[in-house]
């Protein structure tokens, strides 16, 4: 094979494995006006908003996530989200928000979610069982046989 295509190659092989994030922490380019230069910063982690990109000489800034926001990836954001504070109807919390998730919620016992709302499961006809044992509280409909 050809040197220069070969190289090419090993090349985008490189290039691939760094967009797909096989590094850790993850990164992300940063052009920096000081030295004029692309630089490659750390991604700041769940629970954080950056604070500062990185520069030639310190690694990026990410600060805690202020009360009633969260971020649960990694990223390059300087805000963080705002927490739901509410649940959706026929629904309770079932795990309140932090630094790094959103407020999560679920249908109550006997429904589950379908699209936006929270339906009744269908009650089997008699003689009739229900497919899981569990699928009366769980979240998806239930499958009667
Ligand atoms: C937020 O809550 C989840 C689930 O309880 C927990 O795993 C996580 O560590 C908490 N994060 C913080 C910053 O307390």
């Amino acid at each position: 094979m050809n040197k220069l295509l070969c190289c090419a190659l090993v090349f985008l092989d490189i290039s691939m494995k760094w967009t797909t994030q096989e590094t850790f922490p993850p990164k992300y380019l940063h052009y920096d006006p000081e030295t004029s230069r692309q630089l490659t910063c750390d991604k700041c982690p769940p629970g954080t908003y950056l604070k500062q990109h990185c520069t030639a000489r310190r690694k990026t800034m990410c600060a805690p996530c202020p009360d009633m926001h969260y971020t649960d990836t990694w990223h390059t954001s300087d805000e963080c989200l705002y927490c739901n504070l509410v649940c959706k109807e026929l629904q309770y919390v079932k795990q309140e928000c932090n630094r790094t998730q959103n407020l999560k919620c679920e249908c109550e016992e006997g429904r589950y979610l379908e699209v936006e709302f929270c339906l009744k499961h269908r009650s089997c006809p008699p003689g009739a069982g229900v497919l899981q044992a569990e699928s009366m509280q769980g979240p998806k409909p239930s499958t009667c046989i």
